[in-house]
């Protein structure tokens, strides 16, 4: 890979600020100052410095987000705030983008990735991926409303829905509840309760296939994923 490709990925600019950087003659490769910007480098066993600093190379970022309300799933838009605005420099650099969407007024667990191949596999229909959310419910939720997930509820569109596992946490006129769907039609859980004539008022993904989201994060704050996240998500 071309130097001024891994320094420009790696967050040292633009490939002219890159170039100035090199001249300078502070970017080495195995101890040896590199002053050509076309020259290569193995990106993965060459140690390259920039002021003495070893550079980590990395092709692939996967941030968990708790989403905040407010803001879409989407990496760029001309009005609304996406969560990739929220998202620091060092981060935005490597074009992350948000893995399936939650709805604006959705929070929670957000895995935002540049990984292609990773975010196909978890969202692909085929897969059957889990997806755990907290909600609270304008109207009772009742054994009944459990058994009819359990089935499928038919949607406004006629599509009916896959076995969902409903569990009530606490039954009102105000009622609380965890689902897990496998499946991600649009505004699906809202849907599924519209279909038993229930409001969502309140919905917070909890969690994604293996990965959960982690509480101490604020809304609206990130972290890396660990690697043992990493692993579980890849299935290693
Ligand atoms: N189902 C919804 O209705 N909205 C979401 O954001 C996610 C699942």
């Amino acid at each position: 890979m071309r130097i001024d490709k891994l320094l420009s990925n790696m967050g040292y600019g633009s490939r002219k600020d890159v170039k100035k950087l090199l001249k300078s003659g502070t970017v080495k490769a195995n101890d040896e100052v590199i002053k050509d910007s076309k020259e290569h480098v193995d990106p993965v066993n060459d140690v390259v410095t920039v002021h003495g600093e070893v550079v980590e190379y990395k092709e692939f970022i996967y941030l968990m987000m708790n989403k905040p309300p407010g803001v879409i799933s989407a990496t760029e838009d001309n009005v609304e705030e996406t969560v990739i605005d929220l998202l620091e420099m060092e981060h935005q650099i490597f074009n992350p983008f948000p893995v399936g969407r939650l709805d604006k007024d959705t929070e929670g667990l957000l895995l935002i990735t540049n990984d292609g191949q990773l975010a196909h596999q978890l969202l692909s229909p085929k897969k059957h991926v889990s997806k755990t959310y907290y909600a609270v419910i304008e109207g009772e939720v009742t054994e009944a409303d459990v058994k009819a997930f359990k089935r499928g509820v038919v949607l406004d569109d006629g599509y009916e829905t896959m076995p969902a596992e409903l569990e009530i946490i606490k039954s009102g006129l105000r009622s609380e509840i965890e689902i897990t769907i496998v499946e991600g039609k649009f505004h699906q859980v809202k849907r599924m309760f519209e279909a038993v004539q229930k409001r969502v008022v309140y919905l917070q993904r909890l969690s994604m296939g293996p990965l959960n989201l982690d509480e101490t994060l604020e809304l609206g704050e990130y972290r890396e994923l660990t690697d043992e996240e990493l692993d579980l998500l890849k299935g290693r």
